[in-house]
């Protein structure tokens, strides 16, 4: 069992009287029902992808504002000092640590996730005890892993001259293909189409027990379930900061690097600001004896405001209520899915199992590309992922459980409608 994960009801819970009433009631009986105030949420809308991009604090415009206007505005660029900008990467680090299980001094909000990636394996591939073991050549990881994390090992490889292998096996396969040929393993601890959870502790203890290293990327985890890095024995991970921390659209990410581990693993990515002294303007690089190394250049500072509200509408959230929260949503909107939309050929690919369930469903069907812009249409927003799902997030800070019950009923009518067949829905955007 995942330490990390609440497991207060080993099973869904199965509620025998569902109605629009008993739903409103658990809303009015939620205790992080507060937090919903917390957002801007448009009228008619039931945002049900938070997990990919975060409704938006009401503080981010009072915050960005306030930035723009008066530090960029009136104070130009003393306000490098006077409104701490320098240290904001730092700062917005140590507000999402305890928020992930790591320490003050272990986060750091920099870049994007594969920048941040990159950073990570690259300095774990060029560890001398992995780089000089000729019997270090596999770079493991999960066939439907998120492609970009793919794409970055890939990457990573190339520039090292090829000398590692890429594995990929299916999540089920990850523990047992663990050897002393790995040198790093690349683990994505809740799957963005399923959702089901990896246990951190346990392929952290098995990691360990052959001398590999192992990079997390917490992207659908962090701020949607309790994440124990320290607990858990991670050394390394990197995560989003426009889902479920709210963050804004492309906000930086952030990476954790365990304090042990700070000065012995060096960024391809020697950059002005991860240098121990960037305004002494040496011409060789030394770098910062703290998780400062990790960055590169000079960071986004409005974007980093933004991710900054963004992470405090966690402020006094309770991770545990969070977790049952969490569970609850999903619980409800499975048997709801399970009562209205079973006969329209709807197959949830979700597990069943509380400890190994993420904050978000995903329903499998054979027009969901089409089922999906319909929906849209009528404000229930979720999104669409290849090759044939239906995906659904449930971010406990804003979504209701009377949102549940109203996001079924407009699904099951588009569905008994056939309107999803219009012609108008079967275009593909770009971004789905
Ligand atoms: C698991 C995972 N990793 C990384 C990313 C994306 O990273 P980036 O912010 O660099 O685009 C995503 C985006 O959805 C993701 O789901």
């Amino acid at each position: 069992m995942n330490p990390s994960v609440s497991t207060k009801t080993a099973q869904p819970n199965r509620d025998s009287n569902l109605n629009r009433e008993s739903c409103i009631a658990r809303d009015k009986a939620d205790p992080l029902a507060f937090a919903r105030a917390r957002f801007f949420l448009p009228d008619n809308t039931i945002y049900l992808d938070g997990n990919s991009l975060g409704a938006r604090p009401h503080a981010a415009l009072a915050r960005l504002d306030a930035a723009i206007r008066d530090d960029w505005g009136k104070h130009l660029i003393q306000s490098w000092n006077t409104a701490d900008w320098v240290n904001l990467p730092q700062r917005v680090g140590d507000k999402i640590a305890p928020l992930i299980g790591a320490s003050v001094g272990e986060v750091l909000v920099a870049d994007s996730t594969s920048v941040n990636l990159f950073k990570l394996l690259a300095g774990v591939l060029s560890l001398p005890e992995v780089a000089n073991d000729p019997s270090r050549q596999i770079i493991l990881s999960e066939r439907d892993n998120f492609p970009t994390d793919l794409y970055i090992a890939e990457g990573v490889n190339k520039m090292l001259g090829n000398r590692y292998r890429l594995k990929l096996v299916s999540g089920e396969e990850l523990q047992s293909a663990l050897d002393s040929s790995v040198a790093a393993l690349l683990v994505t601890q809740v799957d963005y189409r399923t959702g089901r959870v990896h246990n951190m502790d346990e392929l952290n203890r098995a990691a360990a027990r052959c001398g590999t290293h192992v990079i997390w990327d917490l992207s659908h985890s962090a701020g949607a379930l309790p994440v124990q890095l320290n607990q858990d024995g991670a050394t390394f991970a990197v995560g989003c900061g426009y889902k479920y921390f709210n963050g804004g659209p492309g906000a930086p990410g952030y990476l954790y690097v365990h304090r042990d581990w700070q000065t012995r693993l060096s960024t391809p990515l020697s950059g002005w600001f991860g240098h121990a002294a960037p305004f002494t303007f040496v011409p060789q690089y030394t770098p910062a004896e703290n998780i400062s190394r990790f960055q590169c250049g000079t960071p986004s500072v409005l974007a980093t405001i933004a991710l900054d509200a963004g992470v405090d509408t966690f402020a006094d959230i309770s991770m545990s209520h969070l977790r049952e929260k969490s569970l609850a949503l999903t619980d409800l909107f499975w048997q709801l899915a399970d009562t209205h939309l079973s006969s329209f050929g709807f197959q949830c690919v979700a597990p069943r199992e509380h400890v190994l369930r993420g904050s978000q469903l995903s329903f499998a069907h054979h027009n969901a590309y089409a089922i999906m812009q319909a929906i849209i249409d009528r404000g229930v927003i979720g999104d669409f992922r290849r090759p044939n799902l239906l995906r659904f997030g449930f971010t406990p800070l804003y979504t209701r459980f009377v949102d549940c019950f109203d996001a079924i009923m407009i699904i099951r009518d588009v569905m008994q409608s056939g309107v999803w067949q219009s012609e108008k829905y079967q275009h593909q955007h770009a971004v789905t």
